[in-house]
């Protein structure tokens, strides 16, 4: 006779946890180390095989697993080490030569070196904890709770951490019973719109036809996200177990991922994850040997932004061009292979074994009214702790910044004199553009806006998927609008004229304005452009795509001004409105690091043995400002190009 779901996942459970090592040390030491792609482009690959070097010259016995990420991804390459007799510490910013000082002093001297340890991850007398740090305290992680901390490649380290067993609660609750518990969690779809979850399960659920499809969007094309790729990556088994019990709830047996294929990493684990399952009776045929059947394929698309939208997505699928089409029919009731078809985001299917297992009440007891639960925002650009954080939904745009991301980072410029310390010059912020490409540019005066769909929306920005792009006083806000707008004139499918011509229109005004070519009447015609684009297209690409314009002309109108009237970037970021000076009292005549800096060679002596730029072959890259060392800081930048002073001409003769 074969055994209950019950026993048998019991059984799973068991064999789990004996392959599990667990962070605090009891089974021997084990070192996990951050292998997701950002660990990967920081280096951890050497410092693994450091590890692997170092414990083997001491022979020293210790387990090395590799995890995903923690999304501190600024202090890559990390790694945890579990000691018996010590707390789990975490450390940061490893290289394979720390690795190996750090292994010898732990280990032969009982020494820890708490100099690069963030802290230690478990409550303990010995070693402040990382949850102590401002970068943690505000956090409150749900679906990054087994980020960094399990393997992803070994399903025994999910089941042992307490996955799937959400799954078997939500085998002996009926359909209904399910989508109501998620209606309680008040989830909304983390995708961008956040569209309430149970709704659009019901009405597929309720859908007479039949089969009936889940597709599970991984496409996350938004320059800057990265939520998605994470939780791929690191914790892969909380989307399969997501999307079994969506499948169930809404009576699919097939569900799709779809992935962009520039995304390698999480293609390969997905893809292992998926096959684990189904050689534990997790996915297949009456999984857990219940009535319920339900399988997975990964799908790769392209890479092209628009087929993140539901109908385009679909129509990828189906192996057409990924085109929107009009809405209704909703994918929900007419979708793949015109059947019923329910999509989610990641995270939005990542998030349901969580309410399942531990209940809608203890998900929706963080949050505000209207957004229950917490959202995963990547913080990238300038500032200081880049990476992913997960807060409840309320939390100020201002903690997230400041409070969790460290604020904007000073630039650090090294001397050229032995012993002289580096100087650190100070950036002021100056916004935050969110919800990616169809997101909006805010300006400081709103950063008390606690974030929630709704709140962001009445900013003239939107949620989006989590992408959050940090600003400061260097970067240009009508090039800002610019580059946003080249992104999704680039990636629009080109089937309605508004959006194909009308952003490219909008495109032209915005390079011409910030080459100093623009008029006055061009405020005006964008913001008409902006309107008839929003009204006349089709889908959402188009529809959203003028909101950084719309954002930065309404909190940054003065910039644009400053552009058309006088010809003059005020964050001098603009090339066709800056100008290289160096300034003749502060250069340190005979130092030449500018000189042999630029590709160019537009750098000259002057008769008075000072150095000049030449202007006509200069191409504006700041490899001379860069060069020129902190003491001298000679190189300045100047707008517009008008006020440039008169140089010296060339020292005919130059010693070099
Ligand atoms: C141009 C465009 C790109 C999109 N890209 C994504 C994406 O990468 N991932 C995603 O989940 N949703 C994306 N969406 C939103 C989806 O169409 C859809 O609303 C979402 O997947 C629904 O899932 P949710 O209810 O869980 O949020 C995009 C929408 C548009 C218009
Ligand atoms: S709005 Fe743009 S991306 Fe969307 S269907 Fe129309 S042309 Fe294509
Ligand atoms: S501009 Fe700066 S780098 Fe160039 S010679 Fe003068 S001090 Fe040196």
């Amino acid at each position: 006779m074969e055994m209950a779901v019950k026993e048998r996942f019991e059984e799973l459970r068991k064999n789990a946890l004996s392959d599990f090592p667990g962070m605090n040390g009891k089974k021997g030491v084990t070192i996990y180390v951050g292998t997701a792609t950002c660990g990967r482009s920081a280096g951890s690959l050497e410092v693994l095989s450091s590890f692997e070097d170092i414990l083997k010259t001491l022979k020293i016995e210790a387990r090395i697993v590799q995890v995903g990420c923690h999304g501190h991804c600024y202090a890559e390459p990390m790694a945890v080490v579990s000691k018996p007799g010590w707390p789990p510490i975490m450390y940061g910013y490893l290289t394979p030569n720390r690795t190996q000082i750090l292994i010898k002093r732990f280990f032969n001297e009982e020494d820890p070196a708490l100099e690069w340890a963030l802290g230690a991850i478990e409550e303990n007398d010995m070693v402040p904890t990382v949850y102590e740090t401002p970068r943690w305290s505000k956090e409150r992680r749900w679906l990054l709770k087994n980020c960094g901390y399990i393997d992803p490649e070994n399903i025994n380290h999910y089941i042992a951490v307490g996955g799937y067993e959400g799954l078997t609660y939500a085998i002996e609750m009926e359909s209904r019973g399910i989508i109501e518990e998620i209606e309680a969690a008040g989830l909304r779809g983390l995708g961008g719109a956040g569209f309430d979850t149970w709704k659009k399960w019901d009405i597929c659920r309720d859908a007479p036809e039949f089969p009936k499809y889940l597709i599970c969007n991984a496409d996350e094309g938004d320059p800057g996200a990265f939520m998605d790729r994470t939780i791929m990556e690191s914790d892969p088994h909380s989307i399969i177990e997501g999307m079994i019990i969506a499948g169930y709830a809404i009576g699919a047996e097939s569900g799709y991922v779809y992935i962009r294929k520039e995304y390698p990493q999480a293609v390969s684990v997905l893809t292992t994850a998926v096959y684990q399952a189904r050689e534990l009776g997790l996915l297949g045929k009456n999984i857990l040997n219940s009535k319920i059947s339900f399988d997975i394929k990964i799908n790769q698309g392209a890479g092209a932004f628009v087929c993140g939208e539901e109908t385009a997505l679909i129509a990828s699928i189906e192996g057409k061009r990924g085109m929107p089409k009009p809405r209704p029919p909703y994918p929900a009731n007419r979708g793949l292979w015109e059947k019923p078809t329910l999509i989610n985001n990641v995270k939005t299917l990542a998030s349901i074994p969580k309410i399942i297992t531990y209940g809608a009440g203890k998900v929706s007891s963080v949050g505000m009214e209207g957004c229950m639960g917490t959202a995963v925002f990547a913080l990238a650009g300038k500032i200081k702790n880049a990476g992913l954080v997960e807060i409840p939904f309320g939390t100020t745009l201002r903690e997230i910044i400041f409070d969790i991301g460290g604020g904007v980072p000073p630039i650090i410029k090294t001397s050229n004199v032995a012993g002289e310390l580096p100087k650190t010059i100070k950036r002021q912020f100056k916004a935050v553009q969110i919800g990616g490409p169809s997101g909006g540019c805010l300006p400081e005066s709103l950063l008390d806006t606690p974030v929630c769909f709704d709140t962001i929306v009445d900013t003239g920005a939107i949620m989006g998927s989590g992408g959050m792009v940090v600003l400061d006083e260097d970067n240009c806000a009508v090039e800002t609008a610019r580059y946003f707008l080249e992104f999704t004139q680039k990636e629009s499918c080109g089937k309605c004229t508004f959006c194909r011509i009308g952003t490219k229109h909008m495109l032209d005004i915005l390079t011409d304005i910030t080459k100093g070519a623009g008029a006055m009447e061009d405020l005006c015609l964008l913001e008409e452009l902006a309107e008839t684009i929003k009204q006349g297209s089709l889908c959402n690409l188009g529809k959203t795509a003028p909101n950084p314009i719309l954002t930065t002309l309404s909190y940054f109108r003065e910039e644009y001004e400053a552009h058309i009237l006088d010809k003059r970037c005020p964050s001098l970021e603009c090339k066709d409105l800056v100008a290289y000076y160096i300034l003749p009292e502060k250069c340190q005549r005979a130092c030449d690091a500018c000189v042999g800096s630029c590709p160019t060679e537009a750098i000259y002596t002057r008769r008075d043995r000072l150095k000049a730029i030449e202007q006509k072959k200069c191409v504006k890259c700041a490899s001379c400002m860069d060069a020129c060392p902190a003491q001298y800081d000679a190189v300045v930048k100047i707008s517009p190009v008008s006020e440039l002073p008169e140089s010296e001409p060339r020292y005919d003769n130059p010693p070099y």
